[in-house]
């Protein structure tokens, strides 16, 4: 019984982590905090900001001098840690999101320094997952960002376009981020990694070729044992033809089961 109830709670928290969205914020004069804000309010991502060691520094004094300083070091060496400014550690799994927003200001025609260093440092940790750009600037284009971002996180899957806002437009952010969302498709970009679980199922069954929820369940997803969603459904079955042979777990609403897919069906 306890077996049973240990694995339960890891079939579900396997199927739990998986599906969410992180919203990654840098922001030197509040600008990308805003935006950072409203897109968790329309999505209910988690948020977390980036914030440099260093604190109280006037990155635009003396035009612009310190903010100068920081990105011609990261430049002239972007394969060192040593270019990039310390920044606040930071208390977040990487592993419990399918989809990472990045949110941050253009310094000279580049992503800001702060975010540069988080990414430089985890960048590697977003290797496949769904990878989003909200970039705040006065005047210039974002593509030095995308650049950067690119060379940062080169294992992203970035959407296909991604977001510039600048300065005067943020308190229209909000509209900006409901546009871009609809045409990069992201809800359908998390409706393929978890389905719409509805109703709770009663039992879940397998034949060795298909499941089905029992009750009025609605909406299941099968996770392979490295907590990939590998299939999932609206509806109350799904067909196993088209899986390796394997062990996976199952997640329905209020129930999950594991099942063996085996060879020659
Ligand atoms: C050090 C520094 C460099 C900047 N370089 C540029 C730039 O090259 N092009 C531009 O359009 N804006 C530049 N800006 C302006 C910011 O991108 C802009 O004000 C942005 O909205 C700030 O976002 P934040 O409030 O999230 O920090 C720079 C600002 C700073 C502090």
């Amino acid at each position: 019984m306890k077996r049973f109830t240990l694995m339960t709670v890891m079939l579900m928290s396997v199927a739990f982590s998986y599906a969410k969205t992180l919203v990654l914020y840098y922001s030197f004069t509040n600008n990308s905090q805003t935006i950072a804000y409203n897109f968790v309010d329309i999505t209910g991502a988690d948020i977390q900001e980036i914030e440099p060691s260093e604190e109280g520094l006037d990155y635009a004094a003396n035009n612009y001098a310190i903010g100068r300083r920081l990105m011609n070091a990261i430049n002239s060496n972007p394969n060192s840690e040593a270019s990039y400014p310390a920044i606040k550690d930071v208390n977040c799994n990487l592993a419990d999101y399918s989809t990472i927003i990045i949110a941050a200001p253009v310094w000279y025609a580049q992503m800001a320094a702060p975010m540069q260093t988080y990414l430089f440092k985890h960048g590697a940790e977003m290797a496949g997952k769904n990878i989003g750009l909200m970039v705040s600037s006065a005047s210039s284009g974002i593509s030095g960002v995308v650049s950067d971002a690119k060379r940062l996180v080169p294992g992203g899957n970035f959407f296909s376009e991604n977001l510039w806002i600048r300065s005067y437009q943020t308190s229209n952010s909000k509209n900006m981020i409901n546009n871009w969302l609809d045409k990069v498709g992201y809800y359908d970009i998390e409706a393929s990694v978890a389905p719409v679980f509805k109703d709770n199922a009663q039992s879940i069954t397998y034949n060795g070729s298909n499941i089905t929820l029992g009750g009025s369940g609605a909406g299941l997803a099968v996770y392979d044992m490295a907590g990939n969603l590998v299939l999932s459904s609206n509806g109350s079955s799904a067909n196993t033809d088209n899986l390796y042979p394997g062990v996976y777990a199952v997640r329905a609403k209020g129930f999950s089961k594991k099942i063996t897919v085996k060879a020659n069906k």
